[in-house]
């Protein structure tokens, strides 16, 4: 049988347009809140398969979604090439010794190194594979990374930031330096993605979250072309698993994307009508409602109704514009997702 969120990733025709929410497995979920506690804190859990994967199922069961995105964090690949990541209560993550320099640099692990001590991720996504096969309900496993321009913005600012101030001084005043992370990371990631397709992932989705960050004219430079790269690698490798490309807030470069991907995940500030206009053609697109509607079921449903207008239920795939917020009501995610499958006719 094939999956519909398979199926509407590439593009075919499915009986209603399958919806997920990113950022799903999370903190608005008393369920969530409870196994997190068990775990003692939130690297714990990414570090245990077992609970990973109970978190990471919790939203088909509770909201009803179509998939299920593997539970990590993207941050677990510097960890792994050697950065020592800590998430602070309150603050979030941290990164004591952020990179400065090419010696800093070179004291990381790289390549397929760094990608074969991500052993719990894989084992995360070999249970769900085996807990997803027993089920009869056909719901697709994503897997995912953050771009290479995402990760580096935490390796050099060492935690999330407002102005992005240190990496564009290295950007424009060292980019060979900022160049070489950008690469070493890249190929750490081509072999994550590789290892977590051969583990058991229906699909790949890239998170480029703080590419907005970018001019435009240096958006293909810095980041897109590493992102395209890894989608080529993993493309030559793995023909039929779909890759998502979300690069978050840059429709003033939609007259440059390119690339061998599936699916192109519009923002909540890009209206959907302009990425059909622009993408439509070339890839299904993912999206888009504003998160902060889901404070009210009405705004939803208004929402829903619009995208569904401009899609037609062609082509595209429910999403939010970007992640749930942790103080959204569980009924009203509920209400999304029931919504989003009422206006394309889910039976
Ligand atoms: O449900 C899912 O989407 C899967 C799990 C997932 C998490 N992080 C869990 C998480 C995914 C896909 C991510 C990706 C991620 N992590 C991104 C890209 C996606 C995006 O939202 O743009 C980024 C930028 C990060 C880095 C990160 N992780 C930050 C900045 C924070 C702290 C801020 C926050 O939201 O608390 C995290 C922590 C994090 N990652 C949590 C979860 C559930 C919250 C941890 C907790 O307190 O339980």
């Amino acid at each position: 049988m094939s999956k519909i969120f398979v199926d509407a990733c590439l593009g075919k025709e499915t009986p209603y347009t399958p919806v997920w929410m990113m950022r799903q497995a999370g903190r608005y979920l008393p369920e969530y809140m409870a196994v997190r506690a068990e775990a003692g804190n939130f690297l714990n859990l990414c570090h245990n398969p077992k609970k990973a994967a109970e978190v990471t199922l919790q939203p088909l069961d509770i909201v009803g979604v179509d998939a299920a995105i593997l539970f990590s964090d993207i941050l677990v690949i510097p960890d792994e090439m050697g950065m020592d990541l800590e998430f602070i209560k309150g603050f979030g993550p941290k990164f004591n010794d952020p990179l400065k320099s090419q010696t800093d640099l070179d004291k990381l692990i790289g390549g397929e190194e760094a990608a074969s001590k991500l052993t719990y991720v894989y084992e995360t996504i070999e249970l769900l594979r085996e807990q997803l096969d027993a089920r009869s309900d056909d719901k697709a496993l994503i897997g995912f990374t953050g771009a290479p321009w995402t990760l580096a913005t935490y390796m050099i600012e060492g935690q999330g930031t407002k102005t992005y101030n240190i990496c564009k001084k290295m950007m424009y005043s060292n980019p060979e330096l900022l160049h070489n992370i950008l690469a070493k990371v890249t190929e750490v990631v081509k072999f994550y993605m590789e290892k977590q397709i051969e583990a058991g992932i229906d699909v790949v989705q890239i998170f480029d979250s703080w590419a907005s960050a970018i001019e435009p004219s240096m958006y293909d430079e810095f980041s897109w072309s590493y992102m395209v790269e890894i989608a080529n690698y993993l493309k030559e490798k793995h023909p039929n698993v779909p890759i998502i490309m979300f690069p978050k807030g840059i429709p003033a470069f939609y007259d440059k994307v390119y690339g061998n991907f599936d699916v192109f995940g519009v923002d909540w500030g890009t209206p959907m009508s302009l990425a059909k206009e622009k993408l439509g053609d070339k890839y299904v697109l993912q999206g888009n409602m504003e998160p902060c509607r889901l404070y009210s079921k009405e705004a939803t449903t208004k929402c829903v109704e619009k995208i569904q207008e401009t899609m037609g239920g062609k082509r595209h795939i429910f999403n939010l514009g970007h992640g749930i917020l942790p103080d959204v009501p569980v009924e009203n995610a509920i209400h999304f997702v029931d919504e989003c499958h009422r206006v394309s006719g889910k039976k």
